[in-house]
C-alpha cells in the first residue's frame, strides 16, 4: 500500500526534475555533439545519421501514406526528421519544450541570421535517396520552408501537450517524434504516458514514426549538462505503444559501433518504429 501511495508523488517530482534539467540544454553543442562527424558522415552508410535519414525515407514512401498535416514532437534544435515527410505532406509543425530550440528553428526557417548547425549535406544525403540530383538540394530547402507552417510549444507530460486550438479536431494525418519522450521522462511509465498524450493528436489510422535510443541512461545537452534517460529495449518500446493504442508497422534497431560512442551519451543502440493509431 505504502508504494502504492508513493508512486504516484515520485512520478510528478520526477517530470519537474527532468524539466529543471532541460534549463541548460545548449543547443548549439547538442548538435555539435550528435548532427555533426562521425555520427552524420554521410561518406558511411553505418553512420547514425544516414541510417536515420533511410528509415524515414523508406517509411514516408512507401505508399501508405495520407492526409495534409504532419506534426513532429520536440523537434529540439533539429530538421532533418522532417526533411523526406515534407515532400508528402502538404502542412508540417514542428513543436518543442524550449524557446533556445523553437529560436534555432526559427532562425533556419527565416534563412537570416546565424544556424548552429549546416543543414545543406543532410538535404543533398535526403535528395539523393529520392533519387534527385544532390544540387536539388536548394528546391528542398525552399520546400520545408514553405511547407512548415508553425513552431509551436509543447510538453509531452500534458495531457494535452500542445495548445487546444493548436490542430485541426481531426488531429494529425501523421506524428514523427525523434529521441524526445525518453529522454524528457523520468520512468518507462511517464514515457508510456507520454506516449498515449502525443496519440491524442493523432487521427485515428494516422501514423507515428518513433525514433529513438536504447540502452540509454544519460546524455550531455551540453559541457556539464548530463540529463537522465530512460532506458528503453525493444521488448519495452513495443509494449508501450501497445498500452497506448499504436499497432507496430515495422521496428528496425540499429547498432552503434565503437566509433560511434563518442563520450557524449551512453547509448547503445537506435530504434526506429513505424506504427498506426488504432
Ligand atoms: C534529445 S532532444 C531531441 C531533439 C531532436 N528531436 C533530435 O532528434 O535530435 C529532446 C528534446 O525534447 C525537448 N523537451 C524537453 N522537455 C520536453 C517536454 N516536457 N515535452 C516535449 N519536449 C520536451 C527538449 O527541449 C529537446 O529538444
Amino acid at each position: 500500500a505504502k508504494s502504492h501511495m508513493r508512486s504516484p508523488l515520485l512520478g510528478l517530482n520526477g517530470v519537474a526534475a527532468m524539466k529543471a534539467c532541460y534549463r541548460r540544454f545548449d543547443p548549439a553543442a547538442y548538435l555539435q555533439y550528435n548532427y555533426t562527424p562521425p555520427r552524420a558522415d554521410f561518406t558511411r552508410k553505418d553512420s547514425i545519421v544516414p541510417w536515420k535519414l533511410a528509415c524515414l525515407h523508406r517509411a514516408f514512401t512507401e505508399g501508405d501514406m495520407s492526409g495534409e498535416l504532419l506534426v513532429d514532437i520536440g523537434s529540439g534544435p533539429t530538421l532533418y526528421q522532417v526533411m523526406s515527410g515534407c515532400e508528402v505532406f502538404s502542412k508540417v509543425l514542428l513543436t518543442d519544450f524550449l524557446e533556445v530550440n523553437r529560436q534555432e528553428l526559427r532562425r533556419w526557417l527565416q534563412d537570416e541570421g546565424q544556424c548552429s548547425l549546416d543543414w545543406t549535406p543532410y538535404l543533398q544525403h535526403v535528395c539523393k535517396l529520392e533519387g534527385r540530383r544532390p544540387s536539388a538540394w536548394t528546391e528542398k530547402a525552399a520546400k520545408l520552408r514553405q511547407v512548415v507552417a508553425d513552431i509551436l510549444p509543447i510538453d509531452v507530460h500534458c495531457s494535452q501537450p500542445l495548445a487546444p486550438d493548436a490542430l485541426p479536431l481531426a488531429g494529425a494525418d501523421c506524428l514523427v517524434s525523434c529521441f524526445c519522450l525518453e529522454s524528457v521522462s523520468p520512468d518507462l511509465a511517464a514515457f508510456t504516458r507520454a506516449l498515449g498524450h502525443i496519440g491524442k493528436l493523432l487521427r485515428p489510422g494516422g501514423h507515428l514514426m518513433l525514433i529513438g535510443a536504447l540502452g540509454e541512461s544519460y546524455y550531455f545537452a551540453g559541457p556539464g549538462v548530463r540529463i537522465p534517460v530512460v532506458p528503453l529495449n525493444e521488448a519495452q518500446v513495443c509494449t508501450s505503444l501497445k498500452e497506448s493504442g499504436y499497432t507496430l508497422i515495422r521496428l528496425e534497431v540499429y547498432t552503434l559501433t565503437q566509433d560511434m560512442r563518442v563520450g557524449v551519451d551512453d547509448v547503445t543502440g537506435v530504434f526506429f518504429v513505424k506504427a498506426k493509431k488504432d
